[in-house]
């Protein structure tokens, strides 16, 4: 099921990427269950290895304003590119039930569906640890 408006946040995000280096833009989009939107952009630095996805940026701008359960993410980048691993992991943890919306920038029009689930299946997500009892 398409989302117009998270799609059209993750396009709107996208303009505040900050990625000079890359010049690769992604802004993403995150739906939560009580139907709010939260959005964010990759961040580039220029000791490169700092800089971080939009995905992960997202995720972690909505976890610090008290979001915890998420239902979709929109991600708009050129070619409409998928998660790298590192936020997949996060995604796995975060947004485990989420359905993902990849955007192809250039044309809007063209998103592929996927989910966490699928991306990353058999994640670890810290229930093998060992509980405080
Ligand atoms: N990037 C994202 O923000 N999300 C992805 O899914 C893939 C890559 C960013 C990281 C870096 O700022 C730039 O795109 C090039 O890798």
């Amino acid at each position: 099921m398409t989302d117009p408006d998270l799609t059209q946040a993750a396009l709107d995000a996208r303009a505040r990427a900050h990625a000079p280096y890359s010049r690769f833009q992604v802004g993403a989009a995150l739906r939560t269950i009580d139907g709010d939107i939260i959005t964010g952009a990759n961040v580039e630095s220029a000791s490169y290895g700092l800089s971080c996805c939009a995905e992960r940026v997202t995720l972690f701008k909505a976890m610090t304003d008290g979001h915890s359960n998420f239902t979709a993410m929109a991600i708009a980048s050129p070619g409409g590119a998928p998660p790298c691993g590192a936020c997949r992991q996060l995604l796995a943890e975060q947004a485990p039930t989420a359905t993902l919306h990849l955007i192809d920038s250039d044309n809007p029009e063209s998103t592929t569906e996927t989910t966490t689930q699928t991306l990353l299946p058999n994640a670890f997500t810290g229930d093998q640890l060992p509980s405080d009892d």
